[in-house]
């Protein structure tokens, strides 16, 4: 079968299929990991998480497993493609619905016992709230006034407070170059701000196993980017699986939450791997920029351009190192220096945990999606521009459980150590 007709085929067996509702229990949904063998078959996941199936991980290169969400309603156009492209796969999960109640109880439960109040050192036992992210960068400029610095550049659409925090050698040198980093622009990614809290941890209470970072480097680090969207995948087992901003959208008569943050970038924005549909979760928004968090991000991208040699952003999951472009297959002209550090911090990972990262061009190793905010970092001045999409593990997908946040987060760290080291090296 050719590749046209197989998506006429798929478009055909998924018409009038509603996109998955918001904020609906996940009671009966099911975790499949599929395998495409070739590059049509790649082609086919990608084409149905266009058609609204929810990828966890999604990879175009033959071999590599991807994980999907499959709804009860859609469980039977699922099957039939599986069989009618004998694509292998496996069911990892039975029942999203219980892993996802299973955690939100445990979750509760080590609040009540332990409940926090963000001052001191954050332990990696949990996931944090906002509000205790927050109270953790404020109480450590208080206890660190001459290395660290926190400053307010925004707020989200529900109007939560966007803070970044700045870590210096504290020499009072200024104008340096700027290592600008990033966590939680997908809700639901929960490991990415868990990651950052720790090379938080790391540069500052850490210092003097780390200072050569931060001889002629600045740090700016913004832990979470989207503060509501976060929020909401953790007030309810409900939303859970909550990936877009929460500014209401409506369309055809129906409203629907949010933007996909990485897709309303203006940049290429809109022309590849996103929707147009309010409801979707790769919506890439009304207009570039329509979300508030974005701005953030775009206004701190150019008003540290002129210092800013590397930008990271960090999401979860499927062990990828990816770099520019995301919007073409075409290679930037410099893509041989982001190669060579998206290399060394594979390498280091792979040295000492022996977990493999796949490194590569957004576009060639993932898949194809424009207005991602690595695109305009990169288009913004930044030489270096890296989106870490971290390990998985567990039932429900996107987070680790919370006892193996330790394991994963010393893990990233020492890939962003090696790709900073490389850095500093090259430039
Ligand atoms: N998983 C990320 C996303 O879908 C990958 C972004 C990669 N970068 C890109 N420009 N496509 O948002
Ligand atoms: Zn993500």
């Amino acid at each position: 079968m050719t590749m046209t007709n197989l998506l006429g085929l798929l478009v055909l067996l998924l018409g009038g299929l509603a996109l998955v509702a918001a904020d609906q229990g996940y009671e009966g949904y099911r975790i499949y990991e599929v395998t495409p063998q070739n590059a049509v078959q790649g082609k086919l996941l990608h084409q149905l998480s266009l058609e609204g199936f929810d990828f966890l991980s999604e990879s175009r290169l033959p071999g590599r497993p991807s994980r999907v969400i499959v709804s009860p309603a859609q469980l039977e156009t699922f099957e039939t493609v599986l069989r009618g492209q004998k694509l292998a796969h496996t069911l990892v999960n039975d029942n999203l619905g219980a892993s996802i109640a299973k955690e939100f109880a445990l979750r509760q439960l080590q609040r009540r016992l332990s409940p926090i109040t963000g001052k001191g050192r954050l332990s990696t036992e949990r996931y944090y709230t906002h509000e205790e992210i927050i109270n953790y960068i404020d109480d450590l400029a208080d206890r660190f006034p001459r290395r660290v610095f926190v400053k307010t550049v925004g707020w989200s659409f529900e109007r939560r407070v966007l803070k970044t925090i700045t870590i210096t050698n504290g020499d009072g040198r200024s104008g340096k170059k700027v290592i600008f980093m990033d966590g939680g622009f997908h809700a639901r990614e929960w490991i990415s701000p868990a990651a950052v809290l720790y090379v938080i941890d790391q540069l500052v209470e850490q210092f003097e196993q780390n200072a050569d970072l931060l001889e002629d480097y600045d740090w700016v680090i913004l832990p979470l980017v989207n503060a509501d969207g976060y929020e909401h995948s953790q007030s309810s087992t409900l939303s859970r699986m909550w990936r877009k901003t929460r500014q209401p959208y409506t369309y055809a008569g129906q409203t629907c939450y949010g933007a996909d943050p990485n897709r309303n970038f203006g940049f290429h924005w809109n022309e590849e791997g996103a929707s147009s549909n309010p409801c979707a979760d790769t919506y890439a928004g009304p207009t570039p920029f329509s979300e508030p968090e974005t701005i953030v991000v775009r206004d701190l991208m150019h008003s540290l351009a002129d210092r800013g040699v590397m930008y990271l952003t960090i999401h979860s999951y499927g062990n990828y190192i990816l770099y520019p472009w995301g919007w073409t297959s075409d290679l930037p002209d410099t893509w041989e220096d982001l190669d060579a550090v998206a290399r060394t911090g594979a390498e280091a990972i792979k040295a000492v945990t022996g977990t493999v990262y796949t490194y590569g061009s957004s576009t060639n190793v993932l898949y194809i999606a424009a207005g991602a905010s690595d695109d305009y970092g990169f288009y913004a001045g930044f030489n270096i521009s890296i989106t870490m999409e971290l390990t998985g593990a567990g039932s429900i997908g996107f987070n680790p459980p919370v006892t193996r946040i330790d394991e994963f987060v010393t893990e990233t760290w020492i890939g962003i150590r090696a790709m900073a080291e490389k850095l500093i090296e090259i430039y």
